[in-house]
Parts: C-alpha cells; sequence; structure tokens
C-alpha cells in the first residue's frame, strides 16, 4: 500500500478531507506521516486525535535546506511515496523537490496560473473574475508553478463576499484533492512538459 505524506502549516481541512477519504477505504492508501512546521497548527492537533503518525520541526530561524532535509528524512523515515501539501505555507527547495522527483503533490486556491501565491481568492474577487476555482498540481521549486493534474471551476457571483466564495471552493478543493492523488496512485498517466495526460 502506498504511503502518503502530508505537510500543514494550518486549519488542516484538506488533510482532514483526504484522511476521511482513506479511513472510509475510499481513497486506497495509507497516512504515513503528517507534518507541521507551526507547533500549534489545528491540522496537527487534528492527525494526533485520529491516531496517525505526526511530528512537527518549527521553522522559524531555521535555514531553508537544512530545515528541508530533515523534513525529507522524517518523510523518508516513515516511508512516505506521495507527499501532499495542504496549507504548507512554505516554499520548498530544490534540494527537497528532487528528493521526490513528481511525487509532490500541491492544492491551490484559484484556476492557475491565475492568482498564484497568498490570498488567491481575494485577488480573484478584487480582480473581478466570473469565474474562478482550484487546482491540483506538482510541485516544482518555484510557486504554485508545475504541471496541472486537476481543477475545478468555481462561479464568482455578485453576492460573493471573500468568505462565500472561499467556502464554495474549499468544497471543491476537499473533493478533487482525494481524486487527483487517486490518480497518482493508480500511476495511468504521463506527464508531457507541462501537461499531464491520462495513459
Ligand atoms: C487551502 O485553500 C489551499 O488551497 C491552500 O491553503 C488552504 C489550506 O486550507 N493551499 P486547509 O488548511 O486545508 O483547511
Amino acid at each position: 500500500m502506498k504511503r502518503l505524506g502530508i505537510l500543514l502549516s494550518g486549519r488542516g481541512s484538506n488533510f482532514e478531507a483526504i484522511a476521511r477519504n482513506v479511513l472510509a477505504g475510499r481513497l486506497h492508501c495509507e497516512i504515513g506521516f503528517v507534518f507541521s512546521n507551526k507547533p500549534e497548527a489545528p491540522g496537527l492537533a487534528r492527525a494526533r486525535e485520529l491516531g496517525l503518525p505526526s511530528g512537527c520541526i518549527p521553522s522559524a530561524g531555521l535555514e531553508r535546506e537544512s530545515f528541508d532535509s530533515q523534513v525529507a528524512d522524517l518523510l523518508h523515515q516513515n516511508g512516505v511515496d506521495l507527499v501532499c501539501l495542504a496549507g504548507y505555507m512554505r516554499l520548498l527547495s530544490g534540494k527537497f523537490v528532487s528528493q521526490f522527483p513528481q511525487r509532490i503533490l500541491n492544492i491551490h486556491p484559484s484556476l492557475l496560473p491565475a492568482f498564484p501565491g497568498l490570498d488567491a481568492q481575494y485577488q480573484a474577487l478584487t480582480h473581478g473574475v466570473k469565474v474562478t476555482g482550484c487546482s491540483v498540481h506538482l510541485v516544482d521549486e518555484n510557486l504554485d508553478s508545475g504541471p496541472i493534474l486537476m481543477q475545478a471551476a468555481v462561479a464568482v457571483l455578485d453576492t460573493d463576499s471573500l468568505e462565500t466564495l472561499s467556502e464554495r471552493i474549499l468544497k471543491e478543493e476537499h473533493r478533487i484533492y482525494s481524486e487527483a492523488i487517486a490518480w497518482m496512485l493508480e500511476g495511468n498517466y504521463r506527464i508531457q512538459g507541462r501537461r499531464v495526460v491520462k495513459t
């Protein structure tokens, strides 16, 4: 059985959605390790409640490469095959990325390449787009930039506030992240340049 490593820094609702699917047998893998760089992350507390292997190394003040290599060691020690970033608020070093080649996924709350970076829902709302959404993509060392695996569109309503829009996007995030993980685990894909295509 393949093992997921989840990296988070905060709330952890995407992690919980994945964990629910794993525990219900809808996603055929195990959660090998949940890691947080923030000791106070609610997602980390939730991992402990669920009895999942978890750990934290506070990143504050640590140099990126040495921090990342400690994280990679933890993931390797716990037999992690596929790394899933779920609200992990750190850019990964090239060295970390090369330790898990094309086996790191991220979820981002916009239709990339629109609105990368922080506050993507706010960016979409203030830009005035009529459609936004979320993207699951492979991770490279640049921000929100790797090949896209899956996207879901969400209409922006005239009546939307940041909260209502974010909530509808989040619902789609929870759905497509597990779908994208299932696809990666099945392995029936090929990466052609920036395109990830079914085989
Ligand atoms: C999500 O909106 C995700 O797309 C972004 O960070 C947020 C994390 O939320 N990368 P949660 O911690 O999974 O609830």
